[in-house]
């Protein structure tokens, strides 16, 4: 990765094993690893695409030991790599070289379910399934879901503003975050959790640490809103001929007034690959170009609606709908084993795009010719939330021509007046075509509120604008 320790940083006076044994008094030695035998699944990602060499790992279990970590590190000039569940894709949590890796696992606190605002304040280490089951017991539910929900972190996923399959219906990370307590770049602790509805006091701090990706602060405790618990779903598999049948699918639903709550699109390519990686029936008789994936969800059952909806739209070849939690999950593990799928197949060059979903067909018959100039032979799998335009394309047998494959990807998305990144974010992966999607004077303000906030570079290293730094 980019981003080491001896790229232009602060010298480290008390850098090293000065440091580690500093650590190590503040958060008790066993949870300070060097061994690279324990430090292995803290330094490779999830793709094993990026990987780093920290100092060491360091686990502190509560916000002042948080502070107490940064401030010495800030003091031996150590740069420091924050990561939750080290779920995300783009290298943002894999440590530069000789960084401090702070894990923030241990801060699992899940306080009490606030029912009147139907909000809760958690530990950014709590798992997104945990936050759900916490939600649930109280009768509530949380709207943002994700395939990496068993590993990915509350404070992950706000540092990420992650996206996942529930924007459609709920928005992202940003959607729910209300508030957040954070550890800034000097050790100082900064809290606005009060989630009042109503707030005019001034900038709109919790929304720019969320997704700021580990650059501004670690966050340590979260408060998010939750939504009311839609306990009636049904799900339909939706055969189509390709990506412009499958929006017009999902526009006749939309027009019915369905309530819809997720709608996934995938292709053939894609589902045979899950199918042979989950060994998974086929979902037809016959196989067709692409599949939409629908689910509604509400107070009451919507399946007859959906059933009728499906039978009036144009361009359903074939559906098979679901409502029972079995059949609703089989139907679910054709788009959500996608992840495990690719990666079994080999280390993919994965690119999380966005256009106007109004082109988002144009935009699909463009694409595998972008790939094939610039990594002859590659295999595409795209997938994604098409509710949003927001396409995942999976390069496989192109880790080689990684470069050249993001480059002409992410060019052909710009031209559609897209997104380099929709939900995954920039990282220490996609810097150098930030701007393609931001221009001079934006990147000016976001250098300016970075080194405002943490002039020393401390935070992420080389991630987002460090990796555009780096790629000048
Ligand atoms: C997903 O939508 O499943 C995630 O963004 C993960 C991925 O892109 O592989
Ligand atoms: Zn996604």
């Amino acid at each position: 990765v980019t981003g080491t320790a001896a790229d232009g940083g602060a010298p480290a006076p008390g850098g090293g094993p000065a440091l580690v044994a500093a650590l190590g008094r503040i958060v008790g030695g066993r949870h300070v690893l060097t061994d690279p035998d324990l430090t292995g699944s803290y330094r490779t990602d999830w793709t094993r695409r990026f990987t780093g060499d920290p100092l060491c790992v360091v686990r502190p279990a509560d916000t002042a030991e948080v502070a107490a970590v940064v401030a010495a590190c800030a003091a031996a000039g150590a740069p420091v790599t924050v990561q939750g569940g080290n779920t995300g894709l783009v290298a943002g949590a894999v440590p530069g070289d000789g960084d401090v890796l702070l894990s923030l696992t241990r801060l699992t606190a899940l306080e009490p379910v606030d029912a009147v605002a139907s909000q809760v304040t958690v530990g950014a280490g709590v798992t997104l399934a945990n936050l759900q089951a916490h939600a649930r017991a109280a009768g509530l539910d949380f709207g943002v879901d994700l395939a990496a929900r068993d590993s990915a972190t509350v404070g992950g996923l706000t540092a990420t503003n992650a996206g996942g399959i529930r924007v459609l219906r709920h928005g992202d990370m940003r959607a729910q975050v209300v508030g957040v307590e954070a550890v800034l770049a000097d050790g100082t602790v900064v809290a606005h959790l009060g989630g009042l509805p109503k707030d005019n006091t001034g900038y709109d701090l919790v929304g720019l640490l969320t997704g700021s990706e580990g650059t501004l602060a670690a966050l340590t405790r979260v408060r998010v809103r939750l939504v009311p618990p839609l306990d009636h779903r049904v799900v339909a598999l939706v055969a189509v001929e390709g990506t412009g049948p499958a929006l017009d699918v999902l526009r006749s639903l939309r027009a019915a007034g369905l309530p819809l709550a997720a709608a996934e699109l995938c292709y053939a390519d894609g589902v045979d690959l899950v199918r042979s990686y989950a060994s998974l029936k086929a979902p037809f008789d016959q196989a067709y170009p692409a599949y939409l994936l629908v689910e509604c969800a509400g107070p009451a059952e919507s399946e007859d609606d959906l059933l009728a909806a499906l039978g009036e739209a144009d361009g359903v070849a074939d559906a098979t709908v679901a409502s029972d939690p079995r059949g609703r999950e089989a139907l679910w593990r054709y788009r959500e084993a996608h992840t495990e799928a690719i990666s079994a197949a080999g280390v993919p060059v994965k690119l999380d795009v966005a256009v106007p979903v109004g082109r988002l067909a144009a935009f699909t018959a463009e694409l595998p010719a972008a790939v094939a100039g610039a990594a002859p032979g590659a295999r595409s799998i795209v997938f994604g939330h098409v509710n949003e335009g927001n396409l995942h394309v999976n390069v496989l047998d192109a880790v080689e021509r990684a470069e050249p494959v993001t480059d002409a990807v992410l060019r052909l998305v710009a031209s559609y007046g897209g997104s380099i990144s929709a939900e995954h974010g920039i990282g220490r992966a996609k810097g150098a075509w930030l701007p393609l999607c931001r221009g001079e004077a934006e990147l000016a303000m976001m250098r300016r509120i970075k080194a405002g906030l943490d002039p020393a570079d401390l935070f992420g290293r080389g991630v987002l604008l460090g990796s555009l730094d780096a790629a000048r």
